[in-house]
């Protein structure tokens, strides 16, 4: 059974921790889904991790879907999030009901996420009967306008943090994202929301966490303080190629072992 919302909910109640993954690919989903990572999400981090953008802004729909697919293709439980990408709900309400449906419809995800204070979309979403996860405090998809990849919501900015999170919850969000915050501040909305709060660089407190898989499996050279690398795959996936090179260039690949007779 695809892990729900309900079940979520439910780990919130029983204080269960659980985490959530990124996951932009076939084999990725199925090993990340087999390890029992309940909750996949497509991010539009999906730019700079795997398609070489600078930033989160250029990711468009057509390549969210393609990604969606790809991840939902390998999942047995996991239940997978499709990301709206930078401007397919920021427009229009209108426009975000079609896009997240796409996401669901094309995609095959179980849920969509957004950036921000939408709250009337939520709204409606959630209507509709699309789940929403939300995502508050450092909000890449808004980088320009809060000035760089910054911490969120320090000294009085925690209060209007804390109002969102209220207002997103009461929009009908069934999780939220809470991205480089204080620690004190990720804590104070996971101790005052019924629904599950899903930290980045917000402490330790919250109910699960979630990490860029490129981050902890050390693809990408350098990784945000907010992340932690469980493995130097760049190394080993550099030493691998390395040994074929050489293999090929003294003659030892390939072998009678890899040979037909
Ligand atoms: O796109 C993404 O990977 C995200 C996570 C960091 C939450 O939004």
């Amino acid at each position: 059974m695809t892990v729900s919302i309900h079940d979520l909910r439910a780990w919130k109640s029983e204080g269960t921790r659980w985490t959530m993954l990124t996951a932009y690919d076939f084999p990725t989903a199925q090993i990340l889904d087999a390890a029992g990572v309940p909750v996949l999400l497509v991010g539009d981090s999906v730019g700079r991790n795997v398609l070489g953008y600078a930033n989160e802004l250029p990711v468009t729909m057509e390549e969210i879907l393609h990604h969606t697919r790809a991840v939902s293709r390998g999942v047995e439980r996991a239940m997978v999030v499709g990301d709206m990408p930078f401007m397919s709900f920021q427009a229009s309400i209108d426009d975000g009901v079609r896009n997240a449906g796409r996401l669901i419809k094309e995609g095959g995800a179980h849920a969509v996420k957004l950036e921000g204070a939408q709250f009337d979309l939520v709204h409606r979403l959630v209507d509709i009967g699309i789940p929403v996860m939300a995502h508050i405090g450092l909000t890449p998809q808004s980088v320009y306008g809060l000035g760089g990849y910054k911490v969120q919501g320090r000294g009085e900015a925690a209060a209007k943090v804390l109002d969102q999170a209220h207002a997103l919850e009461k929009a009908g969000a069934f999780s939220i994202v809470l991205e480089a915050m204080p620690s004190e501040l990720g804590a104070d909305i996971t101790k005052e929301l019924a629904i599950p709060t899903i930290g980045i660089g917000a402490g330790n407190a919250t109910d699960a966490q979630v990490l860029v898989i490129n981050d902890l499996l050390g693809l990408n050279e350098k990784v945000p303080k907010l992340a932690k690398k469980y493995v130097d795959l760049r190394s080993v996936i550099s030493s691998a190629v390395e040994a074929f090179v050489e293999d090929v260039r003294s003659g030892a690949f390939p072998d009678e072992e890899h040979s037909y007779s």
